[in-house]
């Protein structure tokens, strides 16, 4: 394996993955219609900016190079913009996997590691979550990812490409020394939005929700590097490689940590205050998701290395350095 596609190689976890791919001296295509993404995010690759639903568009981009294996970040991923517009989510996300398995099928590249998501689980049926587990989305975004695995299931059967299905539980952290991170617009995330709030850009977190039965009544979840994320994708690629098994594997520490933790540990990191107010509950949310990481350290070989602190650490370095995010 040489030459790598990146779909959604602009946006976060993407861009990510493409500075460890060009770090370990793969060559790299990026494909990018850069409607969430950013080019200054793109380092030591080829930025090909076009849609993964335009067939000829990734026609041309399989042709001029010889790719061995494709690695698919290219979808919206708002859980609550799903809920008001689930088409945009069926519409994207559906038809851009259906595109891109197609020009694989076309041109006989027959690996893909997959961008899918914990939200497939839904409400999980109890802690840490492994794969086996029933899934059972609750929301538009997690629905649209579980229906592609579903056609990455088939297309294995049919056509022979093989595929790893990451669920991601919350990706947070950057690349310091590349000086990449988070830039969302409109930001959502726990994280990002506590480092803002230590940057004063607003005067308080709100916290939504301590009335959930946990410890300290906030919602717990995995947090994970975005380095340890990518190395994972790495391993799924080379793993299909070898001729692996095709199948979802969850990328999460395995622990599990408060919103009221995550504001403590960010106040610490920074020697900020961090005004905090509770807020009534999010809709949607559930209390807990912890993921069992057993399949992927077994069957990849993937060990994640990061901790909270680091990850808060490694977010607050890109966040004061790039106070509104790329280019502005
Ligand atoms: N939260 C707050 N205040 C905020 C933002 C978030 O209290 O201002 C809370 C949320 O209620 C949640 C936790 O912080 O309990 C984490 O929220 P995020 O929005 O950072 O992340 P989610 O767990 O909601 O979402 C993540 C991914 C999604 C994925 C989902 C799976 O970002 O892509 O996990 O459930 F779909």
């Amino acid at each position: 394996m040489k030459t790598i596609l990146v779909a959604g190689g602009a946006g976060y976890i993407g861009s990510h993955m493409v500075a460890l791919l060009v770090e370990k001296g793969y060559d790299v295509v990026v494909v990018d219609n850069l409607c969430t993404g950013h080019w200054q995010a793109v380092r030591g690759a080829k930025l090909r900016v076009g849609d993964v639903r335009d067939a000829a568009f990734l026609d041309r981009v399989f042709t001029d190079d010889p790719i061995d294996g494709v690695i698919n970040f290219a979808a919206y991923s708002l859980v609550g913009e799903s809920v008001t517009d689930p088409l945009k989510y069926y519409g994207n996300n559906l038809a851009g996997a259906q595109s891109m398995l197609t020009a694989m099928k076309n041109h006989k590249v027959n690996k893909i590691v997959f961008s899918s998501t914990a939200a497939t689980y839904g409400e999980p049926e109890k802690q840490p979550i492994e794969e086996t587990d029933r899934t059972d989305p609750t929301n538009p975004y997690g629905a649209s990812k579980l229906a592609i695995e579903g056609m990455l299931k088939w297309c294995d059967r049919a056509y022979g490409i093989r595929y790893a299905a990451l669920r991601y539980f919350n990706a947070a952290g950057s690349n310091t020394a590349v000086g990449i991170g988070e830039d969302h617009s409109p930001e959502t995330h726990l994280i990002p939005l506590v480092l803002k709030t230590a940057l004063g850009q607003q005067a308080h977190i709100g916290i939504f929700g301590d009335d959930y039965p946990t410890a300290d009544g906030t919602c717990i979840r995995d947090y994970i590097h975005v380095r340890d994320l990518a190395e994972a994708h790495l391993l799924a690629l080379e793993y299909l490689d070898r001729g692996g098994e095709s199948g979802p594997f969850n990328l999460g520490s395995g622990d599990g940590f408060s919103v009221k933790e995550i504001i403590d540990t960010a106040r610490k990191v920074t020697g900020k205050p961090i005004p905090a107010k509770v807020e009534p509950r999010r809709a949607g949310d559930p209390s807990i998701l912890i993921a069992s990481n057993q399949k992927a350290r077994q069957v990849l070989g993937w060990v994640p290395h990061r901790g909270l602190e680091e990850i808060i650490s490694d977010a607050w370095t890109w966040h004061q350095s790039h106070p509104q995010g790329y280019g502005k």
